[in-house]
This record gives structure tokens, C-alpha cells and sequence, in this order.
């Protein structure tokens, strides 16, 4: 299937690796223009040049913190007209006691799980309206759908950020501009294994252990390839689904038991 997007500029926040790099690569797969966005200047070389060499797309790059103003501006402004936004706060989720937490502690994560994609979001979407074509997705994660203990001031943040996309995709559908989110489960990328591994320390158990029960708990009796999350995020880019907007899609192997 041909997604209809050679030749579109897309942004790929996070996109030096794991699901960010996966977006990135299914992308330009598709012929779409990548700018890559991550702070670390030698992985965002080595990941644009692998792509490059794996797709034959030109691939460019800026490195930038997306959780902050500067790091949007520059974001922005190596890609100042895109057709396609992958929000991806990159941010690894840890657990917290929410007693412990300060004011602060909250404010960061609503920066960086919200108000970061939220701020991307405004800044693109009038050029995409005008334009008359945008995809936007944005990378959460399945639990908002079923919050886990000590993940209340990441589940709180996600969540503003679907709240808020639901009511701005009713805006700007009509001028082919969607917004949806994927909400993976367990990917196997740097950041599920260093989770793992801390989990593991904090448990007192191994990390062989914590992965077998994770495993054992998931239908699919695996973790995915970030690929899988990739190639959905492309699709969910593609010319085919200017009339799909504000759903926010389970991609989890089967752990999420509800049916909406
Ligand atoms: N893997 C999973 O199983 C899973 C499941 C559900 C949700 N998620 C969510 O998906 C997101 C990506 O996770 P991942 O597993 O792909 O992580 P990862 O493999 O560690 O990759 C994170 C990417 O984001 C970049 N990044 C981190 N902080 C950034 C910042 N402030 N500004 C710009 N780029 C930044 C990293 O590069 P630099 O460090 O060089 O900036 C890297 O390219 C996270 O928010 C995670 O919570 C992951």
C-alpha cells in the first residue's frame, strides 16, 4: 500500500531511537522528508545516516531539548513547514511516590509529557490547515487507558494532552489537519530495559525475572519489534486517513482488557 506521502516534511521528536527512530525510518520508507529531533548530536548522526543509507530519503536533523522553549524553537525552525508531527516527549516514565512529589516535580511533567506537544502542535497546525494537509501523532502510552499505581504525575500529564487534542482535532479536521495518539506497551528500546532493570533493582529480584513475568502477562507472550509502533504511526501519517482524528490507539500485544 502506497501511503501517498513521498515527498512530505515530517518532524520526529525522540527520533535518534527506539520508537521515535522507528517513526522516522517507516517514514522515510514512504519517500517522507524526516528532520529528526534529539538532544545527543552523535546518535542523531549515526541514526540520520543509517536511515539515509536503508532508504535512499534524505534525512536531516537538529539537536534540541523538545521540553523546552529553545528546543521547540530550533525544532521548528530546521523544519519550519511540516506535513507530518510525531510528538514523542522521549522522557523515560518513572515511578513515584505522588506524596513525595513537589509542585515542581509536577510542573516538569506536565512540561514534558503535555505542554511540549501541545506547544508543537499550535505551531504547526495553521500552516498544515493552510496547506490543507497534517498528521500528527503523538507517542503515549497504553496506560492511560488503565493507570498503574505510582505513575500518577505521568498517567495526569498524558492525559491533559488527550483532553486537550480532543477537543482541538474538532477544529481542524475539516481542513484535512488530524491529531491521534498511540499508546504502545511493551517495546523493546533502551529506555524499556533501563525501566526494567531499575525495576528489578528497586523489587530486590532480576531483571531475567521482571522480563519473564512481564512476558508472561502479555497474550502476545512477547515484547514488540519498535518497528510495529513505527509502521502504525506511518500509517496513521498517510493520505488514507484524513477522516480518522482523536483516537487514542492500543497497540500493547493484548495486555489492555476494555473494549473502548
Ligand atoms: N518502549 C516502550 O515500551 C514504551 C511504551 C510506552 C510508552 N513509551 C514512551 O515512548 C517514549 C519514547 O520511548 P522509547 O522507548 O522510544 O525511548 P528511547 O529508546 O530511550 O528513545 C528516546 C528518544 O527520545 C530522545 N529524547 C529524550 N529526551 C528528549 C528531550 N528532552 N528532547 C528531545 N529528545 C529527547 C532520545 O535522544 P536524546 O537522549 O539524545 O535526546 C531518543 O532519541 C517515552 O515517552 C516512553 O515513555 C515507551
Amino acid at each position: 500500500m502506497d501511503l501517498g506521502i513521498a515527498g512530505r516534511r515530517a518532524i520526529v521528536c525522540g527520533g535518534s531511537k527506539g520508537l521515535g527512530r522507528a517513526c522516522a525510518l517507516a517514514l522515510a520508507r514512504e519517500g517522507a522528508l524526516v528532520t529528526l529531533a534529539a538532544r545527543n548530536v552523535e546518535t542523531l548522526q549515526r541514526t540520520a545516516a543509517a536511515i539515509e543509507v536503508e532508504t535512499g530519503t534524505k534525512v536531516g536533523f537538529v539537536s534540541a531539548d523538545v521540553t523546552t522553549p529553545q528546543g521547540r524553537a530550533a525544532t521548528i525552525a530546521a523544519c519550519p513547514a511540516p506535513d507530518i508531527l510525531i510528538t514523542n516527549p522521549g522522557v523515560r516514565q518513572t515511578p513515584a511516590d505522588f506524596r513525595t512529589l513537589s509542585h515542581e516535580d509536577w510542573r516538569g511533567w506536565m512540561e514534558a509529557h503535555c505542554f511540549s506537544a501541545l506547544e508543537l502542535i499550535r505551531a504547526v497546525v495553521p500552516g498544515m490547515a493552510e496547506r490543507r494537509f497534517g498528521r500528527i501523532v503523538n507517542i503515549s502510552v497504553s496506560f492511560i487507558k488503565f493507570p498503574q499505581v505510582g505513575f500518577a504525575h505521568s498517567h495526569s500529564a498524558r492525559l491533559a494532552l488527550a483532553g486537550a487534542v480532543a477537543s482541538i482535532v474538532r477544529e481542524v479536521i475539516r481542513y484535512n489537519v488530524t491529531i491521534n495518539s498511540v499508546c504502545p506497551g511493551l517495546f523493546d528500546t533502551d529506555a524499556l530495559q533501563t525501566n526494567l532493570h531499575a525495576h528489578a533493582a528497586r523489587g530486590n529480584t532480576t531483571y531475567e525475572a521482571i522480563v519473564e513475568d512481564r512476558i508472561r502477562n502479555c497474550p502476545a507472550g512477547r515484547f514488540a519489534d519498535p518497528q510495529e509502533c513505527g509502521d502504525l504511526v506511518a500509517f496513521l501519517c498517510s493520505a488514507q486517513t484524513g477522516f480518522m482524528t482523536g483516537q487514542n490507539i492500543v497497540n500493547d500485544g493484548g495486555v489492555y482488557q476494555g473494549l473502548f
